[in-house]
């Protein structure tokens, strides 16, 4: 996507002696934009349990290039398994409720063990790696393609006012390479001369929300209001929101679906005031092990003082500040679970569907075995 002059994708591999991955930092957005540059596997980890990198696809694709450099850091082993085995595992563990990052490693692994015997294992890592980014932005293109027909008909019903879409988190080409999965849709519509407008809720405690959506959102000069997370309630129930676009970090084969915590609440007030609420996401975010996503979902629990401070830009500084009392106890669930039942549909790469195992198998039948 455009920033500034420039066309970015929120990850990408510079492939110097040695490589360097660089991502855009999103610790320090929307305050600054910057690049970092990461160059081992040690460093990759850091950066994705730290938050530099986030967002369900980009972790996938950070995962996988920290495969790419673990069979660089494995040298001239004769037998590198155990050592790429033991990488997998680390990585893998780094934020456990995506499941695009062990999904990502797995699938780096598979392909160095089946690919092209006449390809050397860091070749074979790498070709996994960009294929996995050049598949995440296709979903997301193909997701924007899928999404855009409901934004136009909620449209064709509004006599020229726009569509005001109402989002958590962030979902945007930040979270995804590019394009984005809940953006991708609205940018499309944006473009095509739609009216819309998004409703940016915060998502408190780490403000993904307002730090970067609404960035995003600006950059591409799409209409947006910043909310505060409790306020959604109030405007899904006064006719203020016309659908719920939220992402996805795992969803269940029978359409629970894992997302930011506070997914949960807008899911139960949309559902109350019979407002459709769309979960929004490509396969790589599919766990179809699991059914009960409320029972089988590993919620990750982040540090207190993500709760217990906030920060933001003073005087051109970005500061911290403690908002409770000192020693206040805090607890900090990063997802909630939304089940199947509260979601009017699923928008992914090959299609809208219901969020039912049957219509997810219909779709997905290669990955039922
Ligand atoms: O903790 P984060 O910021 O990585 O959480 C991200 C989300 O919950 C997003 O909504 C989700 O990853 C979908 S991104 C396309």
């Amino acid at each position: 996507m455009q920033v500034g002059d420039r066309n970015y994708q929120s990850i990408w591999l510079e492939r110097s002696d040695p490589p360097v991955l660089k991502v855009i930092d999103q610790q320090k957005l929307p305050f600054s934009f910057g690049i970092c540059e990461l160059g081992s596997v040690e460093e990759i980890w850091t950066a994705i349990s730290d938050m530099t990198v986030r967002g369900a696809p980009l972790i996938g694709a950070a995962g996988a290039f920290a495969m790419y450099f673990a069979t660089l850091e494995a040298g001239p082993l004769e037998d590198p398994r155990n050592h790429l085995q033991n990488a997998a595992r680390y990585i893998s563990s780094c934020r456990p409720t995506a499941v695009n990052l062990s999904m990502a490693v797995n699938h780096v692994m598979r392909k160095i063990e089946e690919g092209d015997p006449g390809k050397t294992v860091p070749e074979k890592a790498l070709e996994a790696a960009l294929e996995i980014c050049e598949k995440e932005k296709e979903n997301c293109r193909e997701i924007g393609r899928h999404g855009l027909p409901l934004l136009q008909d909620i449209s064709n019903k509004k006599d020229g006012r726009p569509v005001n879409i109402l989002t958590h988190c962030n979902a945007g080409w930040l979270a995804c390479i590019d394009y984005g999965t809940v953006t991708a849709p609205v940018y499309l519509a944006h473009e095509a001369g739609i009216p819309v407008h998004v409703w940016v809720s915060e998502t408190r405690p780490r403000n993904q929300g307002a730090r970067l959506t609404a960035w995003e959102l600006g950059q591409a000069g799409v209409p947006h209001t910043l909310i505060a997370d409790n306020t959604a309630g109030h405007l899904i129930q006064h006719g203020m929101v016309d659908i719920v676009l939220v992402g996805c970090d795992r969803a269940t084969r029978r359409g629970d679906v894992a997302n930011k915590i506070g997914t949960y609440l807008k899911a139960l007030a949309a559902r109350e005031n019979n407002i459709p609420f769309y979960s929004v996401f490509p396969s790589t975010s599919i766990d179809f092990g699991i059914a009960d996503g409320v029972k089988e979902i590993h919620v990750e629990e982040r540090a207190p003082e993500e709760v217990t401070e906030i920060s933001g830009i003073k005087g051109g500084e970005v500061v911290s500040v403690r908002i409770c009392p000192d020693r206040t106890p805090a607890a900090n669930y990063a997802f909630d679970v939304t089940p199947a039942n509260l979601i009017t549909g699923l928008i992914t790469e090959k299609g809208i569907c219901r969020a039912d195992e049957n219509e997810i198998r219909k779709m997905y039948s290669d990955k039922f075995k």
